[in-house]
């Protein structure tokens, strides 16, 4: 059986959405798909190498198989991925692996989840890799299309964005990074968390371009604010903002992607992506 999921970009709203904020999330042309098989044995097979259960090489696939033990009690699967998502890169690579996983696995088992069941088992699978989850991405790679998160309000998006991306980071280290900022300077940090909230209504009635492209260069100043971004990251956001094009980082920060909206030109070496209102589905084989 083979299952896929999307990945993603958080317009607005990362990191704050931990604490409970809102934030705007749209689930992205990009998707992550894995094949599933009865098996005597556990075998992984990914970008990332071979592997049996390997809770440091396939740590989703292999919290996302053994939660699904919870369902059924299997003996092994093989499990194939070939995903269009770049790696740790703040594009929900991580929750559509985990999400196409838990779908196929649904299918190959025959356990009947519903859409719901299949996202809260991927927000633990992230819980268990990374120590905690806002939900978000597992959300949108789940139900596809674009939501103001947690009220889950469908929003409609018609323009494309460009993203480039900056290379790998660890969603888990900048989360930890944010939660100990907040703990010593909470005050601070809460209320910056306020303006994310307010910022992310402002973005989501809003249809003028140029005031999107203002909230993204506010909204990308208060993750700095957060240390979020990097010397790398804000170097190459000044030269965007010089050849005219606004950009913010989208996910955890820290290296990744940066995304800004398509208007008349994109900047070089950028990829186009739009809002994908297809979910986690099954494929034909
Ligand atoms: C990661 O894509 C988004 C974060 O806000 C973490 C989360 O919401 O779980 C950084």
């Amino acid at each position: 059986m083979i299952a896929s999921a999307p990945g993603k970009i958080i317009l607005f709203g990362e990191h704050a959405v931990v604490y409970g904020k809102r934030a705007l999330v749209a689930a992205v042309n990009l998707r992550c798909r894995v094949e599933v098989k009865k098996s005597q044995n556990y075998l992984i097979s990914s970008p990332l190498g071979k592997t049996g259960l390997d809770f440091k090489v396939h740590p989703y696939i292999s919290f996302a198989i053994r939660r699904f033990h919870e369902v059924k009690k299997i003996e092994g699967v093989e499990v194939k991925v070939d995903s269009d998502i770049p790696i740790a890169s703040g594009l929900g690579s991580s929750a559509a692996v985990a999400v196409a996983t838990i779908k196929a696995l649904d299918a190959e088992f025959e356990t009947s989840l519903s859409d719901r069941d299949i996202f809260e088992m991927a927000k633990q699978v992230e819980i268990d890799v990374q120590g905690t989850s806002s939900g978000i991405d597992p959300f949108v790679a789940t139900y596809g299309g674009a939501w103001i998160f947690p009220e889950r309000k469908k929003v409609d998006i018609k323009q494309k964005f460009f993203l480039i991306n900056l290379g790998q980071k660890s969603t888990a280290k900048m989360v930890s990074a944010v939660c100990q900022l907040r703990s010593k300077y909470p005050e601070i940090i809460d209320k910056i968390f306020d303006a994310i909230d307010f910022l992310v209504c402002e973005a989501a009635r809003c249809n003028d371009l140029e005031k999107l492209e203002e909230l993204i260069s506010i909204n990308q100043s208060l993750l700095r604010a957060i240390g979020v971004s990097t010397p790398e990251i804000d170097e190459k956001i000044a030269k965007l903002e010089r050849e005219g094009f606004k950009a913010k980082i989208t996910g955890a920060g820290g290296g990744g992607c940066i995304y800004g909206i398509v208007k008349d030109r994109i900047p070089e070496g950028s990829l186009v992506v739009e809002v994908s209102y297809d979910g986690a589905k099954i494929e034909d084989s």
